[in-house]
């Protein structure tokens, strides 16, 4: 049963669809398991740029099934946008596979996401405004719309009804809003049905088939480790479960249909939206808190390094444009995303960034307020919120690694950053990137 999952290590962005690509030539089914169009992957091939947000991306071989397994949420209208794009770039988008179980992101669903974070006001969580978090609450309510239900209009009506109900008493008593007409609803997605209707499958069926008759089926989280609704940073998280764990509800898989998992990390961290971040660089004062009597010079430094991350690695969403909060790479969380997904193996992303640097930093340990040097992420929020990163400074490298395809080729102090990083969080690297193309991608000797 060769499954193999691919999930990030971090908050996020951190590069998982150019080894998703990678790998995906390499496997003869890609299945994304949760997350919806929240996830923004970006993938150049001999210079075209291809934008995924739903798809997965293996519809860019067309020796590969893509599927978007029960644990994804659609939005039908964006799913079909993007098809119309990737057609219009070349792709030949026919080989989708959509489970009929997935569950639909309604109109409602996103106007609710942005009435929540207004109401939220210096709280917010930041989100993508995507309806994400309503449409998996609606499927834990078990009032939700899935693809399937699209299809019988009789299902779908009643099913609108009760939804409806509820829906818009909540847009107009809490929010004043004007509600939505069911009549308009209908006419919208069932207009769709003629298009979505040859793509919907059993997908569980369509997996299992493929591990029984010994094909790669390769597993592709969306979002990242640390914003699992579990055990990510809780509330700044998404509603699903990025982590490897969650491709078995998302896919419809058990534990044991997974032989390797690997963990996507960047050579440092970036997060959007809100929430806890210890090793954080701020790009403006103020962005992050020192300590008192922490010296100008440390701050402007730290600003510069910052600025230079988000310019140098162009860390912008790929969605929704938001810049993104960078930081040195952190271990401690590292080694907690190695557990948390039982990772075989980590493959580095955007080491070339990083190049040109003095010094270069790994945060291996916290320290609490109490001045208490703990090597784990503490469990509560208010402790996690508080740490302060205790760094290692590495030599940096001034090559211009980007384009170096060989491990050989790299400096030798670019290995020895990997070699540091292998050590604290005891699995081995196998990939690192030096570049945004395809063959950008440095597969470590071992791998
Ligand atoms: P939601 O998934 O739109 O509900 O957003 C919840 C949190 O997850 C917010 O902080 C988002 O910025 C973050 N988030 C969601 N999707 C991604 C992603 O693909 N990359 C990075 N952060 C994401």
């Amino acid at each position: 049963m060769p499954g193999t999952v691919i999930t990030g290590a971090q908050w996020g962005d951190e590069g998982k669809g150019r080894f998703t690509d990678y790998l995906a030539e390499r496997s003869d089914l890609v299945v994304r398991y949760q997350g919806g169009h929240n996830a923004g992957h970006t993938i150049v091939v001999d210079g075209t740029t291809f934008k995924l947000q739903l798809v997965p991306s293996g519809i860019l071989y067309e020796h590969v099934t893509p599927v978007i397994g029960n644990g994804v949420v659609v939005d039908p209208i964006v799913l079909l946008k993007e098809l119309d794009l990737l057609a219009s770039q070349g792709l030949n988008t026919s080989r989708l596979r959509v489970s009929g179980n997935a569950h639909v992101i309604m109109p409602y669903h996103q106007e609710i996401d942005r009435l929540t974070e207004r109401y939220l006001g210096k709280n917010k969580l930041g989100t993508t405004k995507r309806g994400i978090g309503p449409c998996y609450a609606d499927k834990a309510l078990r009032v939700g719309i899935r693809m399937q239900d699209l299809l019988d209009e009789k299902i779908l009506r009643a099913k609108l009804e009760t939804v409806l109900r509820e829906k818009n008493l909540v847009l107009a008593k809490v929010y004043n809003r004007p509600g939505y007409d069911i009549e308009e609803l209908m006419q919208t997605y069932l207009a769709l049905v003629p298009r979505l209707e040859p793509m919907l499958d059993d997908t569980v069926h369509l997996v299992h088939k493929a591990l029984d008759d010994g094909k790669e089926v390769l597993f592709e989280g969306a979002q990242a480790t640390f914003l699992d609704l579990d055990h990510g940073t809780y509330p700044y998280v998404t509603s699903s479960n990025p982590i490897a764990g969650g491709a078995c509800p998302g896919a419809g898989i058990g534990p044991r249909a997974l032989t390797r998992i690997i963990g996507v990390a960047k050579a440092y961290v970036t997060r959007v939206g809100a929430g806890p971040f210890p090793t954080e660089l701020p790009l403006e004062e103020g962005d992050v808190a020192y300590a008192p009597g922490t010296s100008d010079e440390i701050i402007s430094r730290d600003m510069e390094i910052g600025n230079f991350l988000v310019d140098r690695g162009r860390e912008f969403g790929t969605n929704t444009g938001r810049r993104r909060r960078p930081g040195w790479l952190d271990c401690v969380m590292l080694k907690h995303a190695v557990r948390l997904n039982t990772c075989t193996e980590i493959a580095l992303c955007k080491l070339d960034v990083l190049g040109g640097l003095d010094e270069v930093k790994i945060c291996v340990a916290y320290e609490t307020p109490d001045g208490k040097r703990i090597d784990h992420v503490p469990y509560h929020q208010s402790a996690f919120h508080e740490v302060k990163p205790v760094y290692e400074t590495l030599t940096g490298w001034d090559k211009d690694i980007e384009d170096t395809a060989n491990f050989s080729d790299l400096p030798a102090n670019a290995k020895a950053f990997i070699n540091r990083v292998e050590a604290i969080v005891g699995v081995p690297v196998t990939f690192a990137s030096t570049g945004p193309a395809r063959d950008h991608t440095v597969v470590m000797p071992r791998s």
